[in-house]
């Protein structure tokens, strides 16, 4: 008789609907000849958006240059560019010996987290969240502990609030800055608040920081570094959306703040980038082009640019709603919608996520995929073309007046 293989039990705790249940239902769709929309990924290359000329022509001259490892933490020209970008920013003691490049930020999200947890130690996450960095606290033997971030203060941390869940096992305060799912863009008052919760509970500050140029209507982002002075700080960044870029599989995290504390730190993580050799080397050669290069991405997000439109498309979607609201996004590339509870009581995220792409050919991702607590919340990403939002919605509002037509008792939680 053969038995099943058992695995690690603390994956059972991980929640990663973006690539989950429903995505598989949707592909089973597809393989069925259904024509679907899916705004779950924020993946720029699969609509129609290409990294920038400059980057791809970087990685063909450099392509015979590719063949060994390369240095565990990066090729140093790339740990260059970035910690020069991270100097200008005014992040304190970078520089390209404390930058660390990896398979895509989410690599090194996982890798820096297992260089600082002990079981048990405590991280402070947003929530929503993204949640790869739930998934890499629980599977790396922390606890995830996760501070609201309420749609009522437009998707905002509270300091005082954070404050209040510090015990003694808390080791980092994790920041996403702009943020996905929900589009905030935290500002400069509210980041010099964390920071000194940071500073005085001697936390790490960790801030993915992957959508810094994706903000709209002159929205000012405000890179944490600076801020931290010489406060222990990780910066987390990549090529991913700024650079439509996912597939080259390329993002780097830079250590700023006071060297000698983060001695032992930055040690760890030199064994964990040496133990997995390097990270991919021919995608490398794209990050001194990307980031002493063409600004590309700002066009996108001002008016006339394509993502700036699509945001638009969404706000007025939403407005239009009798169901749905928003708090705005400021940047990043989604939007994260409520439904009006009130008047449609007993409203379930999952169920609808399941019905709308049943009935209505679209993929959204609910909203308790990004730990949250309540279930009347989905994500939409801004990538589709304006007019496709605007279709999207319409369907979205289509199966709201189905849901409310129907008995109360369909809509509650099976
Ligand atoms: C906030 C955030 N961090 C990290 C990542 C992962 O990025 P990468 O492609 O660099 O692994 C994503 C991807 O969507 C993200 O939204």
């Amino acid at each position: 008789m053969s038995s099943s293989i058992a695995t690690r039990q603390r994956l059972s705790e991980v929640r990663y609907e973006i690539r989950g249940e429903l995505a598989r239902r949707a592909r089973d769709l597809e393989a069925q000849g259904r024509q679907l929309i899916k705004l779950n990924i924020g993946n720029p290359g699969a609509f129609g958006f290409r990294a920038p000329d400059h980057l791809q022509q970087a990685i063909a001259d450099n392509i015979g240059r590719s063949d060994p490892y390369g240095h565990q933490q990066g090729l140093p020209e790339a740990r260059e560019a970035i910690a020069a970008q991270q100097r200008a920013r005014g992040a304190v003691n970078a520089s390209a010996d404390r930058v660390f490049i990896g398979n895509g930020v989410s690599e090194l999200i996982d890798m820096s987290l297992r260089a600082l947890l002990n079981p048990g130690d405590e991280v402070l996450l947003p929530s929503p969240d993204y949640p790869l960095w739930t998934a890499a606290t629980l599977l790396n033997d922390g606890v995830a502990e996760h501070y609201p971030c309420e749609a009522s203060n437009g998707f905002l941390p509270d300091p005082a609030q954070i404050e209040s869940q510090i015990t003694q096992r808390t080791r980092a305060l994790v920041l996403i800055n702009p943020n996905n799912p929900t589009g905030a863009v935290y500002p400069k008052a509210l980041l010099e608040e964390l920071v000194a919760v940071a500073a005085r509970h001697r936390l790490l500050l960790m801030v993915d920081e992957i959508y810094d140029s994706i903000v709209y209507d002159d929205t000012p982002f405000q890179p944490l570094a600076q801020l931290a002075g010489d406060l222990p700080c990780l910066t987390f960044g990549g090529l991913s959306k700024v650079h439509r870029a996912c597939g080259y599989r390329v993002g780097w995290v830079s250590l700023s703040g006071d060297v000698a504390q983060m001695r032992d730190y930055h040690h760890a993580l030199d064994l964990l980038g040496a133990l997995r050799l390097c990270a991919n080397v021919p995608g490398q050669w794209a990050i001194p082009a990307a980031l002493e290069g063409e600004d590309t991405i700002t066009p996108l997000c001002q008016p006339g640019g394509r993502l700036h439109a699509a945001r638009q498309a969404v706000i007025d979607a939403c407005a239009a709603s009798r169901w749905l609201n928003l708090s705005k996004p400021d940047g990043a590339l989604y939007a994260f919608p409520g439904v009006d509870t009130k008047r449609l009581p007993g409203f379930d995220d999952h169920r609808f996520a399941l019905d709308v792409l049943e009935n209505a050919d679209v993929l959204i991702v609910p909203g308790n995929s990004f730990n949250v607590p309540y279930r009347h919340h989905f994500r939409v990403t801004l990538l589709p073309e304006p007019e496709q939002i605007a279709d999207v919605f319409g369907r979205i509002e289509q199966r709201l007046h189905v849901l409310a037509d129907a008995p109360a008792a369909k809509r509650h939680v099976a």
